[in-house]
């Protein structure tokens, strides 16, 4: 196939391009020869894709704002070196577990500026919270108020924000919307109230704001100007949370609004709605990393029966979304972009939902073959597990030419690291 006619989609990271030979670059590196030389699946990185993102978010908060603060949400793609890439990009942290905590303070987050969430935190994981000196405690029930209280006791009182379910959601997979009243996460518009008044006559909690966030994967604009409409009734508060949720492009079919519009959305609805010089926070995961991300894959098995079945060595294990979401991404021979075949590009799981693309076009694809898939960095290790006995792929981060790997695969010995005889 030419690779001449070969535009990218913007699903693949920034600066990403196919040579005059056909081949894809990341960072400036090959990715057949990326596959060769650390094995496949891998994910691969490209670390000034993460930058920009991350830049783009507080030059679009500058902008409008000198009050805000962008946060990462950890949980899109928690690797210590993720972390550290953006800590050093100055950008603040949210993070929804002990184990996420451990992982930005490992990755060099200031703990002052750690935000944690949870709708079931631990007695544990409040405690490591406090012990760490993480900036911000995001209370999400009633229960939770008095056990934090409990472990604060006599110290220093902890700041905290409150976090509220609006009944407003964004056109998502039910999955991942969380604004709708009917929702795990938050106080109600209804109770909210009443537990705004009990934490703020608390000796041990120092309410700061509220924190509201409607759902993930959302490519429209206006949910979020009415969520921010809805919680104003609760009082004036200096802080706001205004949580995540911006999608992102998994396929060059999908639009999603610039982070300058979202940012404009959000930050012009505030100070309309609830007034100007508002701290404002924010809280991207997947608009900070997804494609940032490409896995590669090698293929194992091609069959034809009613369809071409393109078979790769990695599947769900690496990559749960379109399983768990129906989530769509794009596909391609790494070395060989077009089309001319219409494959299901499947994984290597024991079970026939196991098809990380159910309709793509490859380029007679053969045993061997490098594929690519773009934006799996949100959610793709996040969610990765070892279904079926296989490995987790490693993490590799290219920049300028050069490769690393900042996590290295799994192995067999690793398997077995947890038995205890
Ligand atoms: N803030 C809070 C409180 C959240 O719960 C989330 C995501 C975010 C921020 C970041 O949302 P984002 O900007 O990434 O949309 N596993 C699912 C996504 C789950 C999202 C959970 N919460 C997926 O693969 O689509």
């Amino acid at each position: 196939m030419a690779a001449t006619r070969t535009q990218l989609s913007q699903a693949y990271p920034i600066g990403s391009r196919v040579d005059e030979d056909g081949r894809l670059q990341l960072g400036g590196c090959d990715a057949v020869e990326l596959a060769r030389e650390f094995g496949t699946p891998a994910y691969v990185v490209v670390e000034d894709d993460l930058r920009a993102r991350a830049q783009t978010f507080v030059e679009a908060f500058r902008a409008r704002t000198k009050n805000f603060d962008v946060l990462f949400a950890s949980k899109a793609f928690p690797c210590t070196a993720i972390y550290r890439v953006l800590a050093q990009e100055g950008i603040a942290c949210d993070v929804a577990s002990g184990g996420e905590l451990a992982l930005a303070l490992r990755g060099g987050f200031d703990p002052a500026r750690i935000y944690m969430h949870g709708n079931a935190k631990s007695v544990a994981e409040l405690r490591f919270a406090r012990e760490s000196g993480v900036g911000h405690i995001v209370i999400d029930n009633a229960d939770e108020i008095e056990r934090l209280e409990q472990v604060v006791g006599g110290d220093e009182p902890q700041p905290v924000l409150l976090r509220v379910t609006p009944d407003v959601s964004g056109a998502t997979h039910a999955a991942i919307s969380t604004g709708q009243a009917d929702s795990k996460f938050g106080f109600s518009m209804i109770d909210a109230p009443d537990a705004i008044a009990r934490v703020s006559n608390s000796e041990q909690l120092q309410l700061v704001g509220l924190h509201v966030h409607i759902g993930s994967q959302i490519l429209e604009l206006e949910p979020f100007r009415r969520a921010i409409e809805a919680i104003a009734p609760l009082g004036d508060f200096g802080t706001y949370n205004l949580g995540g949720g911006l999608g992102v492009a998994y396929t060059s079919a999908q639009e999603p609004p610039r982070i300058t519009d979202y940012v404009a959305a959000k930050v012009d609805t505030v100070e309309r709605v609830l007034g100007p010089g508002k701290r404002i926070l924010d809280e991207p995961g997947r608009a900070l990393v997804a494609n940032s991300t490409v896995t590669l894959y090698t293929v194992q098995s091609v069959k034809r029966n009613v369809s071409t079945w393109v078979g790769v060595d990695g599947g769900m294990s690496d990559n749960l979304r379109p399983m768990l979401y129906g989530a769509l991404y794009e596909a391609q021979v790494a070395d060989r972009f077009g089309g001319g075949t219409r494959s299901r590009l499947t994984g290597k799981h024991c079970e026939s939902g196991d098809v990380l693309v159910r309709d793509v076009e490859l380029d007679d694809p053969r045993v061997g073959d490098v594929i690519v898939t773009p934006a799996t960095g949100a959610y793709g290790h996040a969610m990765a597990n070892n279904y079926n006995g296989v490995p987790r792929p490693p993490v590799i981060m290219v920049s300028h030419g050069d490769a690393r790997v900042v996590v290295r695969r799994e192995t067999y010995d690793d398997l077995f690291a947890r038995d205890v005889d």
